[in-house]
């Protein structure tokens, strides 16, 4: 095929590829733009996951009637004008093309009306067409509704995932950015549903409980840190609370969400050594950087970023988080006591187990104990991790951690935590379909983030299957009555909280 010059609407649509990859991606540009007009109020309703409809409102600086054609036009901003403009954003919004892409692969309308106009605008786009532009009344502000989006890009269409993941991506976002700005009042609902509601007070401990529960809120650590022109504040979770996975690591820059692999191993590594392996802490930090030391210019979307010196930032992260760490859960010294051969005092954690038999206290002179396979005074049931491990004899017990024992071919240690869990589930595999429940005294209320509660309402069968009973109670809460009878002296919301992460 020759060369040929790409018609202006399919090189708009390839462009807006890169801006506009599925929903979530027109929620962060509009709630951007929203953010950078100044916005105190901004809500966000959504239909069908964002596929039908996204419309954003905002109470800020709105646009002038004549600029309205311009704010939908590629590479038009009002946020930069020079090259050199480039090294000291402070705007989230600076390329001048998000309306465009959006315009070019949905049905765009955007109603503004300029604070030092009487009247407002209405402008009306169809892939990436202007369609009609009219004055209209209407209050100070902007509102911006982005239908069918995708609607001539079919190919786009059939690549987003499930309704349930693109609203979650959606829900993550708004969560993230309304703990960025808690000064901002940010509403969030789908298909008429409120998800979140901020009230725009300032106070980001009181998002974050809304977000991960009063409970988890309190717990977390809060970062204040600044040095060298460089500020991080936020909030880290203790040692005592970790995730499976990295998504709840969160950072800002210059209030910019951004991913960044510096950022995060930087406070993985404050962390080493206290989390065990597979596990991550949760953050959510907000960065101050001089807006010349950072190039955000990196990628359309903007969620990348370059550091000038990134092992200043690093190590900044990395401080940040280890001072927190230390001034409030000091990591306990093992004082020489705790090395303890004698009485062995099975502790709670391994109660009816099967683990906290008697012939587990140490034997100075005796034959190496079957650990594994001796029946326990609560249950003949033979303890089930014996798969593997040879027979072994009771040392001592290290920091209420570890056991010490001896075996056939040297010195074992074992961490009593990793193996409660083994045990308790392998007891939950051998009762597989029949799991039994306990019905709680007092039902317990149960608070979770947008994203959390919709895989529980998702998943309610599921969870009542493996024996918890829940039903939902109003926005984002849940009843929880019954609990599987292994957990009895567990904490139910700790408990529900690793099964959201594990679905
Ligand atoms: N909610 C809003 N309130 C006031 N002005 C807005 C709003 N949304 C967009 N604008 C105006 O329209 C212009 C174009 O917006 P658009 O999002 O396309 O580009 P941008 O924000 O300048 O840059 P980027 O492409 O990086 O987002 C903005 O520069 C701003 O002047
Ligand atoms: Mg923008």
């Amino acid at each position: 095929m020759s060369i040929q010059v790409l018609s202006e609407e399919l090189a708009s649509q390839i462009a807006a590829g890169e801006v506009v990859e599925r929903p979530a991606s027109v929620v962060k540009e509009l709630l951007e733009n929203a953010i950078d007009a100044g916005a105190s109020r901004i809500s966000i309703r959504v239909e069908d996951a964002g596929k039908k409809k996204i419309e954003v409102s905002d109470d800020g600086t709105g646009i002038p009637i004549d600029e309205l054609p311009l704010a939908v036009s590629r590479h038009a901003t009002s946020k930069i004008n020079t090259a050199e403009d480039l090294f000291h954003i402070r705007t989230l919004g600076f390329r001048g093309e998000a309306l465009a892409s959006i315009g070019s692969v949905s049905r765009l309308m955007v109603l503004s009306r300029n604070a030092d106009s009487q009247v407002g605008a209405r402008i009306m786009v169809e892939g990436g067409r202007i369609v009609s532009k009219e004055m209209t009344g209407s209050v100070t502000g902007t509102i911006v509704r982005v239908s069918d989006l995708f609607y001539n890009t079919p190919a786009r269409l059939k690549f987003l995932k499930r309704d349930v993941t693109e609203r979650q991506q959606i829900d993550t976002l708004v969560s993230r950015y309304a703990m960025a700005y808690a000064g901002k009042a940010i509403h969030l609902e789908h298909d008429g549903k409120a998800v979140l509601r901020t009230s725009g007070n300032g106070e980001r401990r009181e998002v974050l409980a809304q977000l991960y529960g009063i409970e988890l809120a309190r717990q977390l650590l809060e970062v204040v840190f600044e040095e060298e022109g460089m500020k991080i504040e936020g909030y880290i979770s203790p040692i005592s609370i970790s995730r499976s996975n990295r998504k709840d690591m969160t950072f800002f820059i210059n209030g910019r969400w951004v991913q960044d692999v510096t950022l995060v191993s930087a406070l993985f590594k404050a962390y080493q050594t206290y989390l065990m392996v597979g596990r991550y802490p949760l953050s959510i930090l907000f960065i101050e950087i001089p807006p010349e030391a950072v190039d955000v210019n990196v990628h359309p979307a903007k969620a990348e970023v370059r550091f000038r010196e990134p092992d200043r930032v690093f190590t900044a992260v990395q401080r940040a988080a280890k001072r927190a760490l230390m001034a409030y859960a000091p990591i306990p010294q093992l004082a020489a006591a705790s090395w303890s051969s004698q009485a062995w005092n099975p502790s709670p954690e391994l109660d009816g187990t099967g683990m906290n038999a008697r012939p587990m206290q140490p034997q100075s002179t005796g034959q190496p104990q079957p650990m594994a396979e001796t029946p326990s005074s609560s249950s003949v049931e033979p303890a089930p991790f014996a798969a593997g491990i040879p027979l072994l004899r009771l040392v001592g017990q290290i920091g209420a951690t570890y056991l010490v024992a001896e075996g056939p071919d040297g010195l074992y240690l074992i961490d009593q935590h990793a193996a409660h869990e083994r045990v308790l589930y392998e007891k939950m595999q051998r009762q597989k379909e029949n799991i039994p429940t306990q019905p709680l005294l007092e039902p317990l209320l149960i608070q979770l983030p947008p994203q959390s509660a919709q895989i529980i309402c998702d998943n309610l069968q599921v969870l009542r299957k493996i024996g918890f009973h829940l039903e939902e109670f109003g926005r984002n809460s849940f009843r929880l009555s019954a609990i599987p009878a292994l957990f009895t002296q567990k904490d139910p919301r700790a408990a529900i909280n690793s099964v959201v992460e594990d679905f």
